[in-house]
């Protein structure tokens, strides 16, 4: 046993070394949500109040989690998230997490606020890589990312459609983690108090670069004040279905839209041509009060599940908590914090234990659902909190892959059996 696997046994024990290594705005930053953090809290008792329903004498040797997402295999139904503040949170630290999927066969997605060149981040962190975008007021400086994540390789373009206005973060304003950051006694002595990450992440850009992290993937005037990125990074309120449409006819390949909460959207998003969806409120962080996204995933998979690739995030911090997703009709499952509290415990190692003890979960889970493939995981393996004493059970549905997805509007939990009103 490593000395890591040894200490970090499951998601919460990195967030603690997370929170120890990090300064405290760094790590509120990664770690909290918005406003009251009702959406952060709520994402989880959402997953929480949902029960397996586990299938026994089925022989689940040789358990496998591996699925084919957009065509391709990977060994397990997770994807590593984009999360702006990786290469803060360890030096190079997108370049790690990139290594960190690779190595576990799953997919790693680039922020659009990464720090290292995303050339680089190909190139050194390997496997299939996927790039998110968010679209800066200036629509056509965006656009360049694109163009360059295309010749650079990426597979997919995440474009990011619930991020349009500023977090409401009261936290992060009292931290001092502004734009640009505000140095107060407080976050001075919090920053002298973690010199593991001061000088093993901050210190070491400053020795090889001569400078602090900085957003070399985003095309900025050259010669732009300090006073004016603030404005140029504000994020574009103008966008419509119009320029999904744009952005299809110039990505030839896999097209993701993330931040999708209502199943129209999702039927939008389709007859614009993406190729998938992510059902997500951020991780709680987009607005505190949006429903959770395994809440409205039943409705989405019910819209589209037939037409796209439906993934669906936040909150998910267990191997149990994955398979709850797919028994209701995901594909695959994002995860953020889960990577990055590994990655700012112990860099690309810390998110490697990340991915491990997620997949042992995940194997776990399987054994006690009575499944051997994932193929095999059908609606019957949940209960949601309404059907506790209410639903029929459906027959024979195990090993009948065409049993999923079987989560349709009528079943959505929140509407307790309500189908939402189409137009
Ligand atoms: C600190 C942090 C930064 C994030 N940055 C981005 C981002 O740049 N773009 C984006 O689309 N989502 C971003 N997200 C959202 C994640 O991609 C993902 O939707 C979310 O983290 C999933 O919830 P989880 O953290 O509970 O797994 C961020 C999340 C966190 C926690």
């Amino acid at each position: 046993m490593t000395e890591l696997s040894g200490k970090a046994l499951n998601i919460e024990d990195l967030r603690q070394m997370a929170r120890r290594r990090l300064t405290r705005a760094l790590f509120e930053f990664i770690d909290r949500g918005s406003e009251d953090e009702v959406g952060l809290r709520h994402n989880r008792e959402a997953l929480e109040r949902i029960k397996l329903r586990p299938r026994v004498l089925n022989d689940v040797s040789g358990r496998d989690p591996a699925i084919t997402l957009f065509g391709k295999p990977q060994t397990m139904p997770i994807v590593i998230g984009p999360t702006g503040p990786a290469g803060f949170a360890w030096y190079r630290g997108e370049t790690a997490l990139g290594r960190a999927a690779a190595k576990a066969g799953i997919p790693f997605t680039l922020a659009s606020t990464s720090n290292t060149p995303m050339e680089e981040i190909r190139e050194k962190g390997g496997g299939t890589q996927w790039y998110h975008l968010y679209v800066w007021r200036d629509m056509e400086a965006s656009l360049v990312a694109v163009e360059r994540a295309r010749k650079a390789g990426f597979e997919a373009l995440v474009l990011t459609v619930d991020a349009i206005v500023p977090y409401n973060r009261e936290f992060d304003v009292r931290n001092g983690v502004t734009f640009p950051i505000r140095i107060t006694p407080r976050n001075f002595i919090d920053t002298l108090l973690h010199p593991r990450w001061l000088f093993g992440t901050m210190g070491r850009y400053v020795l090889a670069e001569q400078h602090l992290p900085r957003y070399v993937n985003i095309l900025m005037p050259q010669d732009i004040p300090a006073s004016e990125v603030r404005a140029f990074l504000t994020k574009n309120d103008t966008m419509t279905w119009d320029f999904l449409r744009r952005l299809r006819a110039m990505w030839p390949r896999t097209l993701i839209v993330k931040g999708i909460l209502h199943p129209d959207d999702a039927i939008r998003a389709a007859d614009c041509g993406a190729d998938g969806v992510v059902v997500s409120n951020h991780g709680g962080i987009a607005s505190d009060a949006s429903l959770a996204p395994i809440d409205a995933l039943a409705d989405v998979v019910a819209a589209v599940g037939d037409r796209m690739t439906v993934i669906v995030d936040s909150g998910f911090r267990r191997g149990s908590d994955i398979l709850k997703g797919l028994a209701l009709g995901a594909d695959a499952v994002i995860v953020g914090r889960a990577t990055l509290y590994g990655l700012a415990a112990a860099g690309e190692a810390g998110a490697t234990r990340a991915l491990q003890i997620l997949d042992s979960e995940i194997r776990r889970t399987m054994g006690v659902l009575g499944c051997r493939d994932i193929t095999s995981i059908t609606r019957d393996h949940v209960v949601l909190p309404h059907e506790l004493f209410t639903r029929p059970l459906e027959r024979g549905s195990i090993g009948h892959p065409a049993a999923r997805p079987s989560g349709t509007a009528a079943e959505s939990q929140l509407f307790g059996g309500v189908p939402l009103q189409r137009k």
